[in-house]
């Protein structure tokens, strides 16, 4: 039997190689079947039935991405964003800018760009990551989430809903990793584990980019002291939550800068600012006229202008890793 993507996948159980067993099936000699559902390989109960993880700390993420999380509801939000984000233009358009910002990491392309926890690729300026690649291997734990990235990608994607830290992908096969909003969800003491297999994946020269989510910031204070500051002196005031919008309970366990260095990982790392403050700052905040503006702008160019310092001490860092 013809193994299937061969220069990529592998069994996540066996590790050896993934045959077609029949339409909606894969196996691997000596391994389990894994289901083929609207083009979405599952190999996740069967690699957390093999770990004895079916319901570990992380059990409140695999139950929101798999039910609200990435269902579409009347607003035509992700019930992800409504829960989350601050819908006003200024915010999203902050975030379109600072996912855009990242997308220069991936300009070189190659064959593979793994994005890791993909979820429904949920911005649109998420997708030109992959441009330059043959295809973007989607990988997450929720198959809703996956197959409405399908929708968006197609023959150009390949979808996984696997887990990150025991990936069905072969040693040094991925070009480049994305990797955004996902390792703080893993359960504490198995996130190491997650950086480990995403440096296995990686091809020498590739590059990973991995947003992550610093516990206790000192910018995103600073900033607050500002924006009360303006508040005084101009009136400027944010909006209150969306009143419709659940907030979930999630699992959510992110380690501080000092554990990321501790870490004997076989390989350094580089900060760059993913973004500085969240969506709720700026909802609590800012408002949606020039002050608001101009606050952003000088967030921009703190940003641009310092991203070491920024990826440091604000609350979303890029966490840039090339194997050499
Ligand atoms: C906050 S969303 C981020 C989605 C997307 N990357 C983005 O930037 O908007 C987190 C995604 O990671 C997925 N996820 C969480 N833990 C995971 C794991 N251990 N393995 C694979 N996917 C995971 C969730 O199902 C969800 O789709």
């Amino acid at each position: 039997m013809k193994p299937i993507l061969s220069d990529l996948l592998q069994c996540p159980v066996t590790r050896g190689e993934l045959h077609k067993a029949d339409d909606n099936h894969i196996t691997a000699v000596g391994g389990p079947a894994y289901p083929v559902i609207d083009g979405v390989n599952c190999f996740l109960p069967e690699t957390l039935r093999a770990q004895g993880r079916e319901d570990d700390a992380s059990q409140s993420i695999r139950d929101f991405y798999q039910t609200d999380g990435w269902e579409v509801g009347d607003d035509g939000l992700y019930g992800d964003s409504r829960a989350f984000l601050d819908s006003r233009p200024i915010a999203r358009n902050f975030e379109g800018h600072c996912i855009e910002r990242l997308g220069r990491y991936f300009a070189k392309g190659g064959k593979y760009i793994l994005d890791a926890g993909s979820g429904p690729i949920p911005h649109k300026q998420l997708l030109p990551y992959s441009d330059a690649f043959e295809k973007r291997v989607c990988v997450d734990l929720s198959v809703q989430g996956l197959r409405a990235a399908r929708e968006k990608l197609g023959d150009r994607g390949v979808y996984l809903q696997a887990d990150i830290t025991q990936l069905p992908i072969r040693d040094n096969s991925v070009d480049a990793i994305t990797c955004n909003h996902v390792l703080y969800q893993i359960p504490e003491q198995m996130q190491k584990d997650a950086f480990l297999e995403l440096w296995r994946v990686l091809k020498p020269g590739g590059i990973a980019v991995i947003v992550y989510w610093w516990p206790n910031p000192s910018l995103p204070r600073l900033l607050g002291r500002t924006a009360k500051a303006m508040r005084i002196l101009t009136g400027m005031r944010g909006v209150p939550p969306n009143a419709d919008g659940k907030w979930p309970e999630l699992y959510h366990a992110p380690h501080s800068p000092a554990w990321l260095k501790a870490q004997a990982f076989p390989f350094s790392y580089k900060l760059d600012a993913m973004r500085i403050m969240t969506d709720a700052f700026i909802r609590d905040h800012l408002s949606e006229d020039w002050r608001g503006h101009s606050f952003i702008a000088g967030v921009k160019a703190l940003q641009r202008i310092a991203p070491g310092y920024c990826g440091r001490n604000g609350q979303m860092p890029a966490i840039i890793i090339r194997k050499e």
